[in-house]
């Protein structure tokens, strides 16, 4: 197939040749993108006197014809083309005749894809963090219903000290928050233009990179040409990011598998978002949140495959670059399938407080408070850990609980005993004593949710 480059080369490939080096079945995803960019390009040529104003609005109009034709399927996308870039250059050339070819002045595709990547990427941030946002509504309404809804939380997945479940939820909030201005910031260095790095030395037209910069909405222009068109750090940055997320999800899904198991049974989800067996009729599988947790797979190995890709890489652009697309788009729409199907997943769940509170009345988790009450009453604790720790083991040998030993028997151990103890090691107390900040106590729960809610507000 003829090419527009036909330089020294004749511009005459072999077929499977011309299929591996194409990149038109992934990349056709930037066609808005592209022809953006090209509109801007011609904008700053037509300023800067290199077209003229007629042959500007020439272009810019065949342009908006071809992205209209494109997004209504009037026009589909030849996938025999080489790349989206070219496709679009070859219909307008098509369009308009002579002029058309004209657009490609004082750029090259190096700094055309870097640009049309970045804004891409920078589209793609603001959808995600829209999502995550409505993830974190969904955990707030729930926090919000069980501020004070007392379960055992947990290390080692051993029952530790009575938390309540809106605690646990919004500490999941606090990862996602992070996430997103994980996100912000990697916008930040996204929103800077290559465009006018041409090839890779710059050029000797007097081209206005800065306006042409601003008409696109980046804040400023890359500085060095070179780094213009070889830098993919936004793009290592932005599926570093996330994997961070999907790290977070899939841990908040590792806990929505063990919640709504027979085991646990924290928490029913909704028919909506659980699939039943072929074979076995009673049951109810979470896969939406096992497919989450499985998926952070996928988007580890985007981050492997981009960094490895980029290692090695000489100055200033390399095909090897093209390879940066498939892992990013992977990522990206991992991300947003995940986050869209987390959101009503979350926001329609079941808490059950009964069998939260059957666990948390299990497992001595309020073994700590009994030392602490021994300590407010003049003990040192590591004595006052001691004593509690053999009332634990005496109450699993008699197969009895703290709250049901009676005082007397208490007596035995510490004469600081008093019938205050009961109070104190009551887990609603346990928990409403936790005032320190950040703590597990409703009003420090509250003052979370007031947190999250503002933060959302003004993100
Ligand atoms: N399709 C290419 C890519 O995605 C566009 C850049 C091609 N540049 C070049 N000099 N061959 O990286």
């Amino acid at each position: 197939m003829a090419k527009m480059w036909t330089g020294v080369t004749n511009g005459v490939t072999d077929k499977l040749a011309d299929d591996f080096n194409s990149s038109i079945s992934f990349d056709s995803k930037m066609f808005k993108e592209d022809i953006e960019g090209s509109i801007a390009h011609a904008s700053m040529l037509a300023k800067q006197n290199i077209i003229s104003e007629s042959e500007k609005d020439c272009l810019i109009d065949r342009l908006c014809s071809i992205l209209e034709d494109l997004k209504s399927g009037k026009l589909s996308i030849d996938q025999s083309a080489e790349d989206i870039h070219m496709f679009v250059e070859q219909v307008l050339t098509e369009r308009v005749g002579e002029t058309g070819k004209k657009l490609h002045t004082a750029r090259s595709r190096n700094d055309q894809v870097a640009l049309d990547f970045r804004m891409y990427v920078k589209n793609e941030i603001s959808k995600i963090v829209s999502l995550i946002k409505s993830v974190l509504s969904s955990l707030t309404e729930q926090a919000e219903e069980n501020a004070s809804t007392i379960m055992p939380g947990y290390t080692h997945l051993q029952r530790a000290q009575p938390i309540t479940f809106g605690h646990h939820l919004l500490a999941y909030a606090m990862m996602l928050i992070r996430d997103i201005d994980r996100f912000n910031d990697c916008y930040k260095r996204t929103n800077v233009s290559p465009i006018g790095s041409c090839a890779l030395a710059g050029t000797t037209y007097n081209t206005d990179r800065f306006y042409e910069a601003s008409l696109l909405g980046f804040d400023g222009v890359c500085k060095n040409s070179l780094d213009g068109v070889s830098d993919r750090d936004f793009t290592v940055e932005f599926i570093s990011c996330c994997s961070t997320l999907m790290m977070h999800l899939s841990r908040l899904s590792e806990e929505i598998i063990l919640w709504s198991s027979w085991e646990f049974k924290f928490i029913e989800l909704s028919t909506d978002y659980t699939t039943g067996s072929s074979i076995m009729p009673q049951k109810k599988n979470p896969d939406m949140a096992e497919l989450i947790r499985g998926k952070t797979g996928r988007v580890y190995g985007d981050l492997m495959g981009i960094l490895t890709t980029l290692k090695g890489l000489p100055l200033a652009y390399n095909k090897d670059m093209q390879e940066d697309k498939e892992g990013l788009f992977d990522a990206s729409e991992t991300v947003k399938a995940c986050l869209s199907i987390l959101a009503p997943m979350l926001k329609t769940m079941k808490a059950i407080p009964e069998n939260m509170l059957l666990a948390a009345q299990k497992g001595f988790i309020n073994a700590t408070d009994l030392a602490d009450y021994l300590v407010k009453k003049g003990l040192p604790f590591r004595t006052a850990y001691k004593i509690s720790g053999s009332i634990v083991s005496d109450c699993i040998k008699n197969n009895t609980v703290l709250e049901k030993l009676p005082l007397d028997k208490y007596k035995e151990y510490s004469e600081l005993f008093e019938n205050d103890l009961y109070q104190e090691i009551d887990l609603l107390t346990c928990v409403e004593k936790r005032v320190s900040y950040g703590g597990t106590s409703v009003s420090s729960v509250n003052g979370q949710i007031k947190f999250v809610k503002e933060y959302l507000q003004n993100v």
